[in-house]
């Protein structure tokens, strides 16, 4: 689909006021946020520039939202006349967020478009997630920083794209029987999407409830196990039948596969 078809899209055309956005993002707002079209919500932009976007998301939104920007420029204070209420501050200070959100209380959107290195992206992450409402989201804008080299962003195994990854695994250890990892974020992120150059986060603190097998009343078939079964076609059978041998191979298959993919791993 064409973005200019988004809603997002034409409410960023309707702005009277600079913005700057990649095409790619529409797609991408429409699908995250258009559930808080027309609701009674906080949204909070970090990077407010020229001040476009924030009219962008009061057209998207409606007028039941409260429309919050941040920025370090103390110039975009002038925008609350027209509404939108303004902090002035550091993203990457866990002090600024910590008076920030003593002020606002829990809100339920924040996007990050601020200045996008990775220490900035990981702080605001670590300390707006406990600070968003159930069914809310955090957007990470320009995540492509994380493979960038320049004067301000330098691609490191501390990136945010591999923080984010790190994300994943917490998340994961949240199945019974794994070893739990001990990450405060993990009783907030009920789930991750990446798309390009954008990471999102559902914060949903009920959904992140200890996983357990459950079965219905229905008559089992008793199936054969076919989890580790190979391939009757497949060579490894035909040696496995051949020698009348138990195993499976199945670690030679993995070691085999492992060296075929190796071209995936850069
Ligand atoms: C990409 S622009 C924002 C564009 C705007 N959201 C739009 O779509 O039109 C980035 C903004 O982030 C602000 N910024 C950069 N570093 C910041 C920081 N550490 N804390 C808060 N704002 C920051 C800059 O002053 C600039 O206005």
């Amino acid at each position: 689909m064409n973005y200019k078809k988004t809603n997002t899209y034409k409410s960023f055309l309707k702005s009277k006021y600079l913005s700057l956005k990649l095409s790619n993002y529409f797609h991408i707002y429409d699908e995250i946020f258009s559930k808080y079209k027309n609701k009674k919500i906080t949204f909070v932009e970090i990077g407010i520039f020229s001040g476009g976007s924030l009219f962008m998301w009061r057209n998207f939104f409606g007028k039941k939202a409260k429309i919050i920007g941040i920025d370090l420029n103390p110039e975009t204070k002038k925008f609350e006349k027209y509404g939108f209420k303004i902090f002035i501050g550091d993203q990457s200070s866990e002090d600024f967020w910590k008076k920030f959100f003593s002020k606002t209380g829990k809100v339920d959107v924040v996007l990050d478009d601020g200045g996008h290195t990775n220490y900035q992206q990981i702080i605001t992450t670590n300390c707006c997630i406990p600070n968003i409402k159930d069914n809310g989201t955090l957007a990470v804008e320009d995540v492509h920083t994380s493979f960038i080299k320049n004067k301000w962003y330098n691609p490191s195994k501390y990136s945010y794209v591999n923080y984010t990854k790190k994300l994943i695994d917490d998340i994961n250890s949240r199945y019974p029987g794994l070893k739990k990892h001990d990450y405060s974020l993990n009783k907030y992120i009920y789930s991750i999407k990446s798309y390009e150059s954008i990471i999102s986060y559902n914060i949903n603190r009920k959904l992140c409830k200890t996983n357990i097998l459950i079965r219905n009343n229905g008559k089992s078939t008793e199936p054969k196990e076919f989890r580790a079964q190979l391939d009757r076609n497949s060579l490894l059978f035909k040696i496995k039948k051949f020698f009348n041998t138990k195993s499976n191979f199945t670690y030679f298959v993995f070691l085999i596969n492992s060296v075929k993919s190796m071209k995936f791993f850069r």
